[in-house]
């Protein structure tokens, strides 16, 4: 067997994603045009695509064809780059820099970054509805899907994990409660993603437990590395200003247990997401590299 490339994996899923929000999105000169731009102005640039290329990858590790995931996986990053342009907002982080671009607010102003957000969301919802675009789903395995992703995105989930950082900010926070914030503000949507693409792969019950646990591994050890790149990485790299989370006194996994262990976490969470797919066939090679690659990544 061919070792897996996996920077070349990335790369041609990401371009698959890239296309299909491309052609669903309204283009920049729809009115009102300047939020068409603004949605576009994040959206095109230059995330990872992690969430959708985890939902493509688990729906190929069961079996299943990459066209009965995609508009799901391309559904979740329009979620995803919503809660950016929010997390970035004056009221939030206040951040100025992202996907190594102005913010989204510091271009458009507040408002219409409120908004680019807003109509994010809901065109997710839009995706996720719409039964020719999905035609390759049966109506029960789309509707859990959209299920576990409202669920995965609201008070229960991302926006809850949202909350409880935004209060945590400046406290005095025990483990648990940076815990629960990473589950929910960034372990959800991960998780979901990789739910999501079990489900739409036809998994069995046995399978879509499994990559739920791994699920549930590399969401939280995905925003372990997220908190070291804001220490360790570099702004050309990581497309964001360094330093952020200290400026503002997050509370984060390194500010309660230092640098060290938390990439210690990280790792044991990474080796416990491998095994938990470990009875899987050769299939499932990119998921466990896609784990690989989330705590060493340099952006
Ligand atoms: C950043 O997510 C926000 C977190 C949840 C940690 P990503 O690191 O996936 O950002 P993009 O999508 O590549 O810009
Ligand atoms: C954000 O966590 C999680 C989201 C739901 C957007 P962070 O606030 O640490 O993400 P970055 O570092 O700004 O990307
Ligand atoms: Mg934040
Ligand atoms: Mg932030
Ligand atoms: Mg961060």
């Amino acid at each position: 067997m061919v070792a897996l490339d996996l920077k070349e994996y990335l790369k041609e899923k990401k371009k698959l994603v890239d296309k299909f929000l491309d052609n669903y999105l309204p283009k920049a000169d729809v009115h009102p045009k300047v939020l068409h731009e603004a949605i576009r102005y994040s959206l095109f640039a230059g995330g990872k695509r992690i969430r959708p290329i985890l939902c493509i990858a688990s729906c190929e590790a069961v079996g299943g064809d990459i066209d009965a995931a995609l508009p799901a996986a391309s559904a979740i990053e329009l979620i995803h780059t919503y809660s950016l342009i929010h997390d970035d907002l004056p009221a939030m982080d206040n951040d100025d820099y992202r996907r190594g671009r102005l913010t989204n607010h510091k271009m458009y102003g507040e408002a219409i970054a409120i908004l680019a957000g807003d109509a994010l969301l809901t065109m997710a919802f839009d995706m996720f509805s719409d039964k020719e675009l999905n035609s390759r789903l049966d109506s029960d395995s789309l509707l859990s899907i959209i299920k576990i992703i409202a669920s995965a995105s609201g008070s229960t989930g991302m926006v809850g994990g949202q909350a409880a950082d935004i209060q945590a900010s400046g406290e005095e926070v025990n483990l648990p409660e940076v815990e629960y914030i990473h589950i929910h503000k960034t372990g959800a949507l991960i998780r979901a993603s990789v739910c999501t693409g079990a489900i739409a792969g036809d998994a069995s019950d046995d399978e879509l437990s499994a990559l739920t646990r791994y699920g549930e591994c590399i969401g939280l050890a995905f925003q372990i590395a997220d908190d070291i790149l804001d220490i360790e990485g570099s702004r050309d790299e990581i497309g964001k200003d360094v330093g952020s989370d200290i400026a503002k006194e997050k509370v984060t996994f390194p500010s309660l247990i230092g640098v060290s262990e938390s990439k210690k976490r990280a790792k044991e969470l990474v080796e416990k997401a491998i095994s938990s797919i470990s009875v899987f066939d050769e299939k499932v090679e990119p998921l466990r590299e896609i784990a690989r690659y989330i705590v060493e990544r340099k952006n």
